[in-house]
């Protein structure tokens, strides 16, 4: 018999709450429940972590005594609870009612009478316990995160955590070796299915809402691909030229490596590196769909292997691990996971990856530096250490229409239904 949907939630949400990733946490319970639930498990799972630091703001008003940390599952399953209430169209008796339901497969039953009480109570007292969240808790943020944002980003902060509160749109790269965008909108419109052009990559297209990939025209065949466009800025600005070698130092799972090499097929080559042999594969899967040719490589950027020899590459692009605080929308588990005292560690690995890969760019060459993050401490601050360190090095400055300038890169900031939130600052070796 299979799992259900919210006992399943419940359990993948407890995973996270107890330390692991949204991405290794839900993948064993989707193929627990029916397949037809598989939507909703999702939604549960990614609305409550999008919601969760409100949502454990309501619950502690709820609670008369804390639930302990071996319970995780029954406070999983009250955040869900919560979640379907405030943030859903399930009618709230049924959300009720399937939510103590979910308690009998968690095998606790002291649980269910606790679980029905806070849900019944929350439906009549809603309105006071939403006045009294404080301010982070009503955006839905850690107290850490939501001082850094309005501090980094007054002006912008409301934007932010809507952003980051909202499902992110479905993206695609349009592969302008097979097939114009315009050419793609059409196929699309045939297909019935509503999209528009992005308006800061030239080869997005937005649709206007998330659709299975195998129901995308030519998607076998490589004709577009699922990227964020912010994420498409990366190799538009890295503007690869016929006969260039260019090294991807953080490339899996690839959407960035196979766009340069869609940009410019006279490449002399590509090489995609990353520290992490197994989500390698998944470059390699990316570039067989398209029918593109990658050396791959598994390597340290902060101590490149000895095979990627000295001044060998006209340019690098550096998509550096980082918080992911500008793609929260797709990774909601950040607002469980990441902590404050990550971000200078994180900052440091940064610098030493750019330390590490410069001395591989030949003299006049490029490297553009990229997060996902939004903070300054990963981004404009870690280019003016960089600078600092090295002579060699200079800030390209040239006018960009795009994105919000930065004291050192331009950083594009999430937008309900728009781009991600990511950062880039393009860097030159002097001759
Ligand atoms: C933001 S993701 C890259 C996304 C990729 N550029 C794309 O567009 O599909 C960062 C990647 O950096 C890799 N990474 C982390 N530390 C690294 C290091 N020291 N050297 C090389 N790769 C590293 C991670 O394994 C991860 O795949």
């Amino acid at each position: 018999m299979s799992t259900g949907t919210r006992a399943a939630a419940a359990q993948a949400l407890a995973s996270v709450l107890s330390g692991k990733s949204l991405n290794r946490a839900l993948p064993p319970w989707l193929t627990k429940v029916d397949p037809r639930d598989r939507g909703l498990l999702q939604q549960l799972c990614y609305g409550t972590l999008r919601q969760l630091p409100r949502l454990e703001a309501i619950l502690e008003q709820l609670l008369r005594k804390p639930l302990r940390d071996k319970d995780h599952d029954v406070r999983a399953l009250l955040l869900i609870g919560l979640y379907q209430l405030e943030g859903t169209r399930i009618p709230d008796h049924a959300a009720v009612s399937a939510t103590v339901e979910a308690i009998r497969e968690l095998k606790k039953p002291w649980a269910k009478g606790l679980t029905n009480a806070i849900l019944r109570r929350y439906l009549r007292e809603r309105d006071v316990l939403e006045q009294q969240l404080d301010a982070a808790a009503k955006a839905a943020h850690p107290q850490w995160l939501y001082n850094k944002l309005e501090k980094q980003w007054p002006a912008e902060a409301l934007g932010i955590f809507a952003a980051a509160n909202e499902q992110a749109p479905m993206t695609l790269r349009i592969n302008q070796q097979k097939v114009s965008r315009a050419s793609y909108l059409e196929k699309l419109n045939v297909a019935g299915i509503i999209a528009h052009p992005g308006e800061v990559a030239a080869q997005a297209v937005v649709l206007q809402q998330p659709v299975d990939v195998a129901e995308l025209p030519g998607f076998d065949i490589g004709e577009a691909s699922v990227q964020d466009e912010a994420a498409q800025m990366a190799a538009l600005l890295l503007a690869p030229r016929p006969g260039e070698r260019i090294l991807d130092a953080c490339s899996a799972p690839g959407g960035k490596a196979c766009h340069i090499l869609e940009l410019q097929p006279e490449l002399d080559e590509l090489v995609a590196m990353d520290i992490d042999g197994e989500r390698l594969h998944r470059v390699t899967e990316n570039l067989q769909r398209l029918q593109l040719q990658a050396t791959l490589i598994v390597g340290d950027a902060a101590t490149p292997p000895a095979e990627l020899e000295a001044e060998s590459f006209d340019a690098i692009l550096v998509d550096a691990p980082c918080s992911a605080i500008g793609v929260i929308r797709r990774h909601p588990d950040v607002k469980v996971l990441r902590r404050e005292s990550d971000i200078p560690q994180l900052a440091a690995q940064q610098l030493s990856i750019l330390k590490g890969l410069w001395s591989l760019l030949k003299p006049g060459g490029r490297l553009l530096y990229a997060t996902c993050s939004i903070l300054n401490e990963e981004n404009s601050r870690v280019v003016a250490r960089f600078l600092e360190q090295s002579g060699d090095a200079s800030l390209n400055t040239s006018e960009q229409p795009w994105g919000e300038p930065c004291s050192h890169g331009r950083q594009l900031l999430p937008q309900v239904d728009g781009p991600d939130g990511l950062f880039y600052a393009m860097l030159d070796k002097s001759r």
